[in-house]
């Protein structure tokens, strides 16, 4: 008895520490099934990916590129999140038709609203090409001439091998270079507006709750396919007819409890989670907080200026998320990697891995692995942290400098390709960048500006700081450029890049806005750049043999490759967690959280008055459970960016909620996942039935769903 005691205890920990990772989903069969049922799913990976037959993957479309989104009626209606499809919602808002403020619903389809480049992809199929891609590279022995001849077979199989006219093909690498998949695909871009909740529901909580567990934001956004006559992708057209999925989502009515099965099915973007432990203390100790420091200051000042005024808040809401996303993220990753103690949990997995190398006789293979890395990452230190500067600094942050960039390419197509390719070029700029100043406010760029300028001059290696940043005055600089730079405004802007090739270089080398990114970007492209390329190349090299080299000795366990934007699996069960001694989390929130923290017209923590009536009145109809409203729940499934609007599944296949983000304490999981403390964060579909339904009064969405009860 008490040797099966301890050997179920041993299993329930295996089983538990192979919790994590994110999944290939035609290539579940075997362990990863075992697990799932283990776990209590209740259907066969067959439903969830098949070739021969519509299943689960044919209602997960890749929303945008970035962001996943799920097929919930049989006429292609779409549901993703509120932050995934904000910048619709914002294109489509006005002072006077806020919709970012007050929500948008289609009550009829011809009142859903079309949008320009917004495209959803769905996958037919995918295929192991590996053979096929490294044909002809075993006897290369230059690195970069074997990514030449990988490149090349990639292009050519692009096109040669079999797909429909109006499908895709595309090769992706996994374990960095040890496998290539192919992925065919089917891309529509009639993609229209059917609704959004106010932002003080689909962003409830905002910037303070991002990335925190309890959580109480009803996340989510609805959008419908349209294609042609024949069900194919088609540009936007009056004629288009809503799509016919070959699957889409039944949605649960049960909701959740403590130890369900639920599975998350996505597009996870990038994760690192095989880095040496030189890599993550470098991650941790230097290039996070640099980048935090950053954008410290350029959020301050954007939030200053968009708490004064309504219009810089519609015109600056959807970057300040963005920007303010990423650097909370990279604050709980770095505290949680620190927590965890990543850096020393790695070394010792390092001990392990060479121990391992010796005992298979691989010495001459693999011995000189993590030495060489050690090296690489030493050595590529000032590099790529001048270069996050730059990023961070110039292209990302201050817009000013931001499209001064673009500006300075456009010098160098002049430079390398001539007359033609320079006023081509050109044109499309101009036409590009009318967008980008719809929402350009120079007064606010030039407070950035003087602030990040400041950081640039100061914190930058001195040799690679360009003249015209040596010995500043970050005021004066401010004042001087935003004066006189005709990049302030599109108006200006397009008179600078009238005339001829050389009239406009001419002007160009006389703008002062220009002068100044132009020597940044010399310095950066000339000085950091190539020697952060070669150094970069090397550790790319290595990891790849380093990944090989754990496949090849870790035989008995399964390992995940990182995520590359492809359709994943994650799987787990609904659970709380302890985040801090004496604390404990439970999975499921209610909207009784919602008014605990309610704060009358504060712009993260205001509630809608309709909300509080359903509220206090309990109108929750079908959606509540025992008198209460859930809203949002966590599990242990392995997700990271570009989730955000996967569905999460129950045992049997239907949706129970849409996955939106991580817990606080977990967010260093696309480095170093510990599933005693990863969680996603999802909002539980009766939530969003609820919302479209009582709140909404969409009742036109609810008759197109399809609603069960699986548990009962
Ligand atoms: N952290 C989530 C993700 O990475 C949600 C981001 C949107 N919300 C926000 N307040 N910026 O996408
Ligand atoms: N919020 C993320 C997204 O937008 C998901 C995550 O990072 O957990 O994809």
């Amino acid at each position: 008895m008490k040797i099966l005691k301890a050997f179920l205890f041993f299993f329930v920990i295996q089983l538990q520490a192979q919790q994590g990772g994110m999944w290939i989903p035609s290539l579940l069969q075997g362990m990863n099934e075992k697990e799932m049922k283990n776990l209590g799913m209740k259907m066969s990976v067959k439903d969830i990916y098949d070739v021969n037959q519509s299943s689960l993957k044919d209602a997960v479309p890749h929303f945008n590129g970035g962001c996943t989104s799920e097929v919930i009626s049989s006429k292609g209606l779409i549901l993703t999140n509120h932050h995934c499809g904000f910048d619709a919602i914002q294109n489509h808002s006005t002072v006077e038709h806020d919709y970012l403020t007050n929500g948008f619903w289609a009550y009829k389809m011809d009142e859903e609203l079309p949008n320009e480049n917004l495209v959803v992809t769905f996958i037919v199929r995918i295929e192991d090409v590996t053979t096929k891609v490294l044909e002809g590279t075993s006897n290369l022995t230059s690195e970069a001439e074997k990514q030449k001849k990988i490149q090349d077979n990639i292009s050519a199989l692009s096109v040669s091998l079999p797909k429909e006219a109006w499908q895709e093909n595309k090769i992706r690498t996994f374990f960095e270079g040890n496998q290539y998949m192919l992925f065919i695909t089917e891309t529509f871009n009639d993609v229209r507006l059917v609704g959004a909740p106010p932002s003080s529901i689909g962003k409830f909580g905002n910037d303070t709750d991002n990335w925190v567990w309890p959580r109480h934001t009803g996340d989510f956004s609805l959008f419908r396919i349209y294609a042609d006559k024949n069900n194919h992708p088609a540009s936007y057209s009056k004629d288009n007819i809503p799509y016919t999925p070959k699957h889409f989502l039944p949605i649960s009515l049960d909701g959740v409890a403590e130890d369900d099965f639920t599975m998350v099915f996505g597009y996870p973007g990038k994760t690192n989670e095989y880095l040496p432990a030189v890599a993550i203390a470098q991650i941790a100790n230097e290039l996070n907080p640099a980048k935090i420091e950053i954008r410290d200051h350029a959020l301050k000042v954007a939030d200053g200026f968009m708490r004064k005024d309504n219009a810089i808040k519609i015109q600056y809401a959807s970057k300040y998320a963005s920007i303010a996303n990423y650097w909370k993220k990279w604050i709980g990753e770095t505290q949680g990697l620190k927590k965890s103690d990543a850096v020393t949990i790695k070394k010792n997995q390092e001990i392990a891995f060479q121990e391992k190398v010796l005992k298979a006789g691989k010495q001459a293979e693999y011995g000189h692995l993590l030495s060489d890395f050690e090296k690489d990452y030493t050595e590529i230190a000032p590099y790529a942290l001048a270069r996050d500067y730059f990023t961070e600094v110039a292209l990302r942050n201050t817009e000013l400098l931001s499209v001064g960039f673009k500006l300075y390419q456009l010098e160098q197509v002049y430079n390398s390709k001539g007359d033609q390719a320079f006023t081509d070029r050109k044109n499309n700029l101009i036409a590009g960048l009318a967008d980008f100043y719809k929402d350009f406010n120079p007064t606010v760029d030039e407070k950035v500006f003087e602030q990040l300028i400041d950081l640039y001059a100061t914190k930058v290696p001195k040799e690679f700081l360009p003249t015209n940043l040596s010995n500043i005055n970050a005021t004066h600089l401010a004042t001087e450029i935003y004066s006189q730079s005709k990049l302030v405004d599109y108006k200006s802007l397009k008179e600078l890049l009238s005339g001829d090739s050389k009239t406009v270089l001419t002007h160009l080398n006389e703008d002062k806005g220009f002068l100044l990114i132009k020597g940044m970007s010399d310095k950066f492209l000339k000085e950091v750049a190539p020697k952060y390329e070669e150094i970069n190349l090397r550790i790319t090299a290595l990891q790849r043999t380093y990944m090989k080299a754990q496949l090849e000795l870790n035989k008995d366990t399964r390992i995940f490759p990182d995520a590359n934007s492809t359709l994943r699996v994650t799987y787990g069960k609904i659970k709380g967690y302890a985040p801090k001694d004496a604390t404990l989390y439970t999975p499921i929130t209610y909207l009784d959280g919602v008014m605990e923290k309610y704060i009358p017209s504060d712009y993260e923590f205001d509630v809608p008055t309709k909300l509080i009536d359903l509220y206090k009145t309990k109108n929750y109809g079908v959606y509540g459970e025992n008198g209460k409203m859930p809203v949002c729940f966590i599990a242990t499934n392995h997700t990271t960016g570009g989730n955000s609007g996967s569905p999460a599944i129950d045992a049997k296949g239907n949706l129970i909620g849409l996955n939106f983000d991580r817990v606080w304490e977990g967010t260093m999981s696309d480095i170093y996942y510990d599933p005693s403390i990863c969680r996603n964060i999802m909002v539980d579909a009766r939530y969003i039935l609820f919302i479209i339904d009582k709140f909404a009064g969409a009742k036109n969405i609810i008759d197109e769903l399809k609603l069960v009860h699986p548990k009962k």
